[in-house]
């Protein structure tokens, strides 16, 4: 079976059950200070959750694209991945458990579906938990008993329910508060059919968790209680990959066809083969070398693949933020290809397989800047890798001149200013003959570095404190005054003038839109003085569902592609401003407590200027 016949069968059953599809929101969160990308397909889907309307009903189904990187480490196994897919369908306030776990089992089993076999799958249900008296999280008896019904039915052990705790089977609140609840997870046995084992054992490789059906019917408060919610929620995501690779009973993601075309080019490119031997020789200035092919072909495969995805989004190589992420992905997939004997500039190469094999389903990874940006980034880390290697190659005078030894801090600084990898370093200085410890080398290497993530991290930290769920009512504002400010900014600056990105968090709105030249003081205080006198005026903010064509004709702002279907949310601000929009916003501009000022106007990207603004 092919992705696209899952991704089609998933679509058609749970619309045939009542569900409206939704398309793939972008991989970069709109409004949402919380992270860096969607990470679930309930990531877009957070006001929603939360209690808002959506324009499309109360069951909702769709594929969503989803970057994680906080697996990077495991990526490189058979089953990591930082792209995925993920198909998911949502209860808002309508089904609950037994039919969500019912609808599961149905399409992973039924022959007319999936038809995976019922034998090699196992599942876990929540175990509860105690908070005390009042705040005590029973035992997910619904989720078990409904399995305990279908387990019988098909003669399968019940110790193939495993009932777990916090760790394995809660999920939420995306922020520090928001709905959260337990969760009912199905695995795949990937091991040899004739060995399942009775009982589900959570440690073991061979069983894949493949899909997760979570039940929010808690609210976590500020004052960290579990409060259970009027309108009860489901969020389920079913890993594509791993689906497909059950289906076609293989043990390895990257024997799928979602990477197999992938993998095939990098073995042209490096010579070596994607064999079942992890360790390869090779000879390289006449010196024996190993490496473990399998790893590095799917580290560039699944980081190169990511790549595509973030530029094809938007994103581009920086030294912060998403920027920087993209950056380390595009490196490593570079010092892999490196360690592959690879030693021309490849990224577009892969790049242009991975177009060929995702166009039909999402064209924008057709854009020529993705291979240009690859380009630009891959000739860009060679020459640093050249940099790199002749500031190495100094360490021997400096050795031999003042006798002073090479140090950890050295390597950590090639590899900090550099992006020098630090196997790399090693490498050379084995090259050069130069007599070095690696081990108490790689400990102040590793020292260095820890200072320096815990730096980084503090500073991220921040990022992740507060979220759309702690600052409600302060986003809320603030996402009002960034309508007010497009439609401003649009008075003044021409109506080339189209939002570009936006980043919203209780203490300010960071705006993109695309305008090439640098925004004068005057212009600044006409789009300030614009905003200021909409909260004046105390106008209701209303909202009205339409199609997007009426919304056009009634000259709605935003983005008219990547939106909800046919039918969308337009929010109009009196007579100030109408845009297309999921929400949430205030009633009345009234509430917004305080006046608008642009702190900062400054260049974001080439023909993209970013505002930085506040109310106070
Ligand atoms: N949001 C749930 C997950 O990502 C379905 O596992």
């Amino acid at each position: 079976m092919k992705a696209l016949d899952i991704r089609n069968k998933y679509i058609d059953f749970f619309v045939k059950n009542g569900h409206a599809q939704i398309p793939s929101s972008p991989i970069v969160p709109e409004n949402d200070p919380t992270t860096l990308f969607i990470t679930a397909g309930m990531h877009p889907l957070v006001p929603y959750l939360m209690g808002e309307k959506h324009p499309k009903g109360t069951r909702l189904v769709n594929a969503q694209k989803c970057i994680r990187t906080i697996d990077i480490d495991e990526v490189g196994d058979t089953t990591h991945h930082t792209f995925f897919e993920m198909l998911g369908n949502w209860s808002l306030g309508d089904y609950f458990k037994e039919d969500a776990i019912k609808w599961s089992w149905e399409f992973l089993t039924s022959e007319q579906w999936l038809g995976l076999d019922v034998n090699r799958i196992a599942v876990s249900v929540f175990e509860g938990e105690n908070h005390g008296k009042d705040s005590e999280i029973p035992f997910d008896t619904e989720s078990y008993e409904t399995w305990k019904t279908i387990f019988k039915e098909c003669d399968l052990p019940t110790e193939r329910i495993a009932k777990l705790n916090r760790d394995a089977n809660w999920w939420g609140p995306a922020g520090q508060t928001g709905p959260c609840g337990p969760d009912s997870e199905m695995f795949y046995w990937v091991g040899n059919p004739d060995e399942v084992p009775d009982s589900f054992n959570d440690d073991h490789d061979n069983w894949v968790e493949i899909w997760n059906d979570v039940f929010m019917e808690y609210h976590k408060n500020e004052k960290g209680e579990y409060v259970k919610m009027e309108k009860q929620n489901v969020d389920t995501g079913m890993g594509l990959i791993r689906v497909l690779a059950a289906m076609n009973g293989l043990d390895d993601n990257y024997k799928t066809e979602l990477f197999s075309p992938i993998i095939a080019r990098i073995e042209e490119l490096s010579g070596f083969e994607y064999g079942d031997r992890p360790d390869q020789e090779y000879i390289d200035s006449g010196e024996q070398c190993w490496v473990d092919t399998r790893r590095s072909m799917r580290i560039v495969a699944d980081h190169i693949k990511a790549a595509v995805f973030m530029i094809a989004d938007g994103i581009e190589p920086a030294n912060s933020d998403r920027g920087y992420i993209l950056r380390r992905l595009i490196r490593r997939a570079i010092r892999q290809g490196h360690s592959l004997g690879i030693e021309d500039n490849f990224t577009t190469e892969i790049a242009k397989v991975v177009q060929g094999m995702y166009k039909d389903v999402y064209p924008e990874v057709t854009q020529e800047k993705i291979v240009i940006e690859l380009q630009k980034e891959e000739e860009k880390f060679r020459k640093t890798l050249i940099n790199g290697l002749k500031l190495i190659n100094n360490y021997e005078s400096k050795i031999s001149n003042d006798g002073k030894d090479i140090t950890g801090k050295d390597i950590f600084d090639l590899y900090q200013t550099y992006g020098f990898p630090v196997e790399m370093s090693f490498e050379e200085l084995e090259k050069m003959n130069v007599e070095f410890d690696e081990v108490e080398l790689q400990k102040t290497f590793d020292e260095a570095l820890a200072k320096h993530q815990e730096l980084s991290r503090t500073a991220s930290a921040g990022m992740f404190k507060g979220g759309l769920a702690d600052n409600e009512e302060e986003t809320k504002q603030l996402h009002t005054v960034a309508h007010l400010m497009l439609a401003g900014l649009r008075k003044t600056l021409g109506d080339d003038v189209h939002q570009k990105g936006s980043n919203i968090n209780g203490e300010r709105v960071r705006f993109d839109f695309s305008y090439s030249g640098k925004m004068t003081d005057e212009e600044k205080k006409a789009v300030e003085d614009y905003v200021n006198e909409a909260i004046s005026a105390k106008v209701s903010v209303t909202m009205k569902e339409m199609t997007l064509e009426e919304a056009r004709n009634n000259g709605a702002e935003g983005a008219f592609e990547n939106k909800y279907g046919d039918v969308v949310k337009v929010y109009t601000i009196g007579k100030y401003s109408t845009e297309i929009c999921g929400g949430p916003h205030v009633e009345n501009t009234g509430e917004i407590e305080g006046t608008f000022r642009i702190k900062k106007e400054k260049s974001s990207s080439a023909g993209v200027r970013r505002i930085k603004a506040i109310v106070e």
